[in-house]
């Protein structure tokens, strides 16, 4: 069964089309990548997906989940739904994230909504959250600004997950992270997602990033779907020209960096 279907998705800003007609089906358990550069709609896309779009878009288009639309502008249909059957994991944590609240709380709250458990109950799961994403135990009763930034990407994932839902989206979710934290970020987003066969939709620039963490991937470009594909295929003999112009330029990146760390080539 599909857990998600993106029907002719198209949305616009006055009389500009930021999303082009998208459709693409992902199956349960299934980790999509979106690429392509940036104003392409990716970020559009997973917001439509969300009903989280800025003020001022206008949105056409069926998205259904499980075999059920979506109720797209219901305000309380949909805030039961994110959390619980489709959340996200931000880019930049620290704006998602309450400053004002604690991390346990900022954990424990979804879980008590979603799951009816008593604060104490989401308390402890909430801690439990917290030693699965790997925060040390000073992090629990911490703020958001006295966590580094992998730290805050690790309560922004265990804040995803913990209602269980089908479905991550995660847009760009190390691209504010060094490079080392970036690896160990991507490799428990990984862990988690699998353990729990959660559908993702992983959005990223960096193509190398998308190799790892997708089996099957969209590019897109000024809001229109190029190409999709099985991601080692569509890596190793892109069809569309801006697909292929993209990883070329990956590959240059990739040999450029092997010749400045005297690396095999
Ligand atoms: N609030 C807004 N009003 C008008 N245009 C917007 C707004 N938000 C985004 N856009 C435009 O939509 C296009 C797609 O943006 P986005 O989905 O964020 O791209 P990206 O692929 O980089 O995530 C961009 O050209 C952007 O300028
Ligand atoms: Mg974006």
């Amino acid at each position: 069964m599909s857990t998600l279907r993106v029907e002719d998705l198209v949305v616009r800003f006055g009389k500009r089309t930021v999303v082009n007609g998208l459709t693409f089906d992902l199956a349960q358990g299934e980790r999509v990548g979106i690429i392509g550069e940036s104003g392409s709609g990716k970020t559009m896309t997973a917001l439509a997906i969300l009903d989280l779009l800025p003020a001022g878009a206008n949105i056409q288009g069926g998205i259904s989940l499980d075999g059920t639309a979506l109720p797209l502008g219901d305000d309380r249909e949909m805030s039961r739904l994110r959390g619980s059957r489709i959340s996200m994991v931000f880019q930049e944590p620290l704006t998602s994230l309450n400053p004002l609240m604690p991390i346990w709380k900022q954990i424990a709250l979804p879980l008590h909504r979603h799951h009816r458990c008593t604060r104490a109950e989401a308390r402890a799961r909430s801690e439990a959250w917290c030693a699965k994403v790997g925060l040390p135990q000073h992090a629990i009763p911490a703020y958001p600004h006295q966590l580094s930034g992998g730290q805050r990407q690790r309560v922004g994932i265990a804040i995803a997950l913990c209602g269980e839902p089908g479905l991550v989206i995660a847009d760009e979710p190390t691209s504010a992270l060094d490079v080392t934290v970036q690896r160990e970020i991507l490799d428990l987003l990984l862990e988690l997602t699998t353990q729990s066969k959660t559908s993702l939709i992983f959005i990223s620039h960096d193509l190398a990033v998308i190799n790892q963490m997708t089996s099957r991937v969209l590019v897109m470009h000024q809001g229109l779907l190029v190409e999709q594909g099985d991601t080692a295929s569509v890596f190793a003999a892109p069809k569309d020209p801006y697909t292929d112009r993209l990883v070329s330029s990956a590959k240059r990146s990739a040999m450029a960096l092997r010749e400045l760390t005297g690396g095999p080539r």
